[in-house]
């Protein structure tokens, strides 16, 4: 039996699923391994607090998506290739583990942000 989204660890058990799977994903994996070369134990608790504060308004999230997507976007291009591909990924890693009105929102933000991200940093 699936469960919603309740609280913070089950926000770290689905972002530690989804960066699992990106790791040796054949499409982005190597922007995170090979280009960003990403500290996992830094990355992992920055994107708990930032999905924590978009579906639980917890505030704790001070980061700067736009322009680490940017820095990124000027070592190796993305594409929107890139962009909806980290979308479905992510779609099926909440449908995999989560159902509900959170798993629901949590898919409809990430569509959104990668929409706005890929309209600021795909040229
Ligand atoms: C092509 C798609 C994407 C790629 C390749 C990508 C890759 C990366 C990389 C390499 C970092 C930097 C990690 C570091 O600091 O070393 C990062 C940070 C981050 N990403 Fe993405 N990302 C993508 C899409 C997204 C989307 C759609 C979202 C949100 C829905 C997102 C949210 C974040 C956040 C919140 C951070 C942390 C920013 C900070 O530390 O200030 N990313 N991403």
């Amino acid at each position: 039996m699936k469960t919603d989204i309740r609280n913070k660890e089950d926000i770290k058990v689905l972002v530690d699923a989804f960066y699992h799977k990106i790791q040796t994903d054949e499409t982005i994996g190597y922007l995170f391994t090979k280009i960003a070369v990403v500290n996992w134990e830094k990355h992992l608790p920055i994107m708990y607090d930032f999905w924590d504060n978009i579906l639980f308004h917890t505030g704790n999230f001070d980061g700067n998506p736009m322009m680490k997507h940017r820095l990124l976007n000027d070592k190796s291009t993305l594409s929107e290739t890139h962009f909806l591909h980290w979308t479905q990924l992510w779609r099926k890693t909440v449908d995999d583990l989560f159902e509900g009105e959170k798993a629901d929102e949590v898919k409809i933000r990430a569509k959104n942000i990668a929409k706005a991200m890929m309209n600021k940093v795909v040229n």
